[in-house]
């Protein structure tokens, strides 16, 4: 391999674990959310394929889940099932921009082959 090769992949590999997002995420959204285990939330891996099933362009997962943590409604809502078990989600009170970055990372990131440790 040479360097320069090298060093894009490098690159490329820390941009697509951006700590910044992995930041916001952890910080914000599993609190509620386990990544593979539905306790008091349905678990990531879940609304993950749930929205990976119902858009078929990254872009689209990204727009429909930022505008739904934006504000989460019941009519806007793809999963009527976890509202009844769990309540609707509260609002959160950030703004798009930082939820499109955890929307982002959320489409990026395989959560089936972490092992979390909460
Ligand atoms: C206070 C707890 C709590 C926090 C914090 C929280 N959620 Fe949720 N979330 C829930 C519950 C409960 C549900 C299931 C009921 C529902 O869908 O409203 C849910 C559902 C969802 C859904 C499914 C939407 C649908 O169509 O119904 C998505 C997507 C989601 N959360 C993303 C996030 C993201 C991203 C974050 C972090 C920015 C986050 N949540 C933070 C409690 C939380």
């Amino acid at each position: 391999m040479n360097k320069a090769f090298f060093l894009l992949t490098t690159l490329s590999t820390l941009y697509a674990q951006d700590p910044y997002a992995a930041l916001l995420f952890h910080g914000n959204c599993t609190t509620c959310h386990h990544e593979q285990k539905t306790l008091s939330a349905p678990a990531v891996v879940t609304f993950k394929k749930r929205y990976m099933d119902a858009f078929k362009t990254k872009e689209d997962f990204i727009f429909y889940m930022s505008q739904w943590v934006v504000s989460p409604k019941k009519e806007t809502s793809i999963m009527h099932d976890a509202i009844k078990k769990h309540g609707l989600m509260p609002e959160l009170g950030f703004d798009l921009s930082t939820i499109e970055i955890i929307s982002r990372y959320i489409y990026d990131t395989d959560f089936t082959q972490r092992h979390p440790n909460h």
